[in-house]
């Protein structure tokens, strides 16, 4: 085997525009993109190259029917320096496990890790060292086929960019319970991180956001009883001391990186953690009884998001002051620290560049 990844550097670098004390989320890009093109079953013209607009057919089919996907990881600096990755081959799984349910070729693990690697070695001065910023790496894969008619496409493109993020969410969120629109269902594509999910919630979301909440937290498609996730966050709540979030088995939520690491955590330092169906009812009588004692969102983008206040069926139920959150905050914390190299990786969770691909730049 072996993919050679090509290098074409920018001439010039876009990094003096940026202000690394204020970065919104998702707006600057690196310098760089890797990018590869699946014909003939395999993939061909690895390339780095200088970040820019690609040209499109217009019959290109991922426009038409949907056959995208992404992914969502972060890069650090450690101590020394060097560029670390948080758990990116969970990362590696979920883009195949995306790629395999809307019929899309698989990405070798060596041709994702070894671009990953030299697009952040090359790019490693874009890596933020402002508290809660970090490098966001988005790879993606498109179909991109030129033809009018529905059946799976043999031609696809997979490419890689980063770009430095500050915090997603700063203050504790307001969400809304739905009762009326799903995301997902068993059977359907609610695990993958195909591009339709995120498509199929705009609009839905537009109107609560009207409604001065930030996102929906969605139910389950069948009962509109069982809580799911919330925008791109995976839902936790904590009842009398228990860690409780919806399990997984239904295909109809996101295997979050973040979450399983919140899992594995809370864990770790000893708290009883549930995976298993969480219905609202089940929250509203904890609420009711004083027993409900945090409700957070976990996500690569804001790690753990607090929530602060929730709406269902005409109700807006109030939750304790972020301060108060003893568990969340020490989770949050022992993630954070884990993830920048400044707590001991006990789970051995970071991948760190390795020396070679620095060797080569
Ligand atoms: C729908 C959805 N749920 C949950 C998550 C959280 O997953 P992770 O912790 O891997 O970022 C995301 C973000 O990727 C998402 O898009």
């Amino acid at each position: 085997m072996g993919y050679k990844i090509t290098v074409e550097r920018a001439t010039t670098s876009q990094i003096g525009d940026i202000d690394f004390n204020h970065l919104p989320f998702g707006k600057h890009f690196a310098d760089h993109m890797f990018v590869a093109d699946y014909r003939d079953g395999d993939w061909h013209d690895c390339r780095i190259v200088p970040f820019g607009n690609f040209m499109m057919h217009p019959a290109l089919s991922s426009l038409h029917y949907g056959q995208s996907i992404f992914e969502g990881l972060k890069a650090e600096k450690d101590s020394e320096g060097n560029p670390i990755i948080f758990r990116p081959l969970k990362n590696f799984n979920r883009f195949n496990i995306s790629a395999d349910r809307m019929a899309m070729p698989e990405v070798p693990q060596e041709l994702f890790m070894n671009a990953i690697d030299k697009l952040v070695t090359l790019d490693r001065d874009w890596i933020p060292t402002t508290p809660d910023s970090s490098l966001y790496i988005r790879p993606y894969m498109f179909a991109t086929e030129e033809f009018v008619g529905i059946k799976p496409a043999e031609h696809f493109r997979f490419v890689i960019f980063t770009g430095p993020v500050g915090a997603y969410y700063n203050r504790p969120v307001k969400v809304f319970i739905h009762d009326k629109y799903v995301r997902a269902f068993p059977g359907g594509v609610g695990y993958a991180k195909c591009a339709g999910n995120y498509g199929a919630v705009m609009m839905p979301t537009r109107e609560v956001q009207k409604m001065g909440y930030d996102q929906i937290l969605w139910l389950d498609g069948i009962y509109h009883r069982h809580l799911q996730e919330i925008g791109t966050m995976n839902v936790f709540a904590i009842i009398d001391g228990v860690i409780i979030t919806p399990s997984l088995d239904q295909g109809t939520i996101l295997d979050g990186v973040t979450r399983d690491s919140m899992v594995r955590i809370a864990e770790n330092e000893g708290y009883t953690v549930q995976e298993r169906d969480v219905s609202i009812d089940e929250i509203i009588h904890a609420y009711h009884e004083g027993k409900l004692e945090d409700m957070f969102g976990t996500g690569t983008a804001a790690v753990v998001s607090h929530i602060g206040e929730f709406h269902y069926k005409g109700e807006n139920y109030e939750l304790p002051p972020v301060e108060s959150r003893e568990i969340s905050n020490k989770l949050k914390s022992r993630l954070t620290s884990i993830k920048s190299g400044k707590a001991e990786d006990i789970f051995n969770w970071l991948h760190t560049v390795p020396v070679s691909v620095y060797a080569n730049q």
